[in-house]
């Protein structure tokens, strides 16, 4: 098998969503992960089927996205990681690769308290956390508010809307921000499928098999 013959990553968006916008960041995340070459599902946690928990055990990547409410994960979003506690036992998601994004109200709010959570939770299940690898932006005279990561994160992709305004209104900069990571998740997930194809070659025949799911 060549490096032009390897499959595409399977890429999955878990998030939870209780009035919409950060459904649309989900719905950016998927844009820019089908923009790298992957197949996107997009899974809504708080109505997941037996086929969205199938998805999410096949995929090479999952990206967990929540609103942050009372400083943390939404309860939506939690509801969702409880139920994974048996995944998490048997190791079912060890070494896929991992990111997230929220948003909330406030332009802190506080997001970094969500970013750890899923990051943590991701860590439980021996994921490998992808950061959001770009600078922080909005951070000088010459920055704006629409720059790229103009919340200045790296564990992960953040966003601000403000409380009284519809999805609409979710800010460009941010959906453009959520777009690059889905692209860079996807671009490293390639990599390490790559990567372990090389890996099983090099251990001869009898070791090949088709890149790891
Ligand atoms: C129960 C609740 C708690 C919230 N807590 C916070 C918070 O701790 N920090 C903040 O900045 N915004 C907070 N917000 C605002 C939401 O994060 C914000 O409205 C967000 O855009 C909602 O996203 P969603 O439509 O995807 O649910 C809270 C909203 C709700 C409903």
């Amino acid at each position: 098998m060549t490096v032009t013959e390897l499959p595409e990553p399977r890429f999955a968006v878990a998030y939870h969503s209780g009035f919409g916008h950060t459904a649309r960041l989900a719905a950016a995340v998927a844009a820019g992960a089908r923009d790298a070459g992957a197949e996107v599902a997009m899974i809504a946690v708080d109505a997941i089927t037996d086929d969205g928990w199938h998805e999410l055990d096949e995929s090479d990547a999952v990206v967990f996205g929540c609103p942050t409410y009372m400083g943390n994960v939404s309860a939506g979003f939690q509801a969702f990681a409880e139920k994974t506690g048996r995944r998490c036992i048997n190791g079912t998601w060890q070494n896929k690769i991992a990111a997230g994004f929220t948003n909330s109200g406030a332009k802190s709010g506080d997001k970094l308290q969500t970013l750890m959570s899923l990051a943590v939770f991701a860590a439980q299940h021996h994921m490998l956390w992808v950061s959001l690898g770009l600078p922080p932006g909005w951070n000088s005279s010459s920055g704006s508010d629409q720059d790229l990561n103009r919340l200045g994160f790296w564990l992960g992709a953040a966003a601000a809307t403000d409380v009284d305004a519809g999805p609409e209104h979710v800010q460009s900069a941010d959906v453009a921000t959520c777009r690059h990571l889905g692209a860079r998740v996807s671009s490293v997930c390639r990599q390490l499928i790559a990567g372990r194809a090389v890996t099983a070659a090099a251990r001869g025949p009898a070791a090949w098999s088709a890149p790891t799911r």
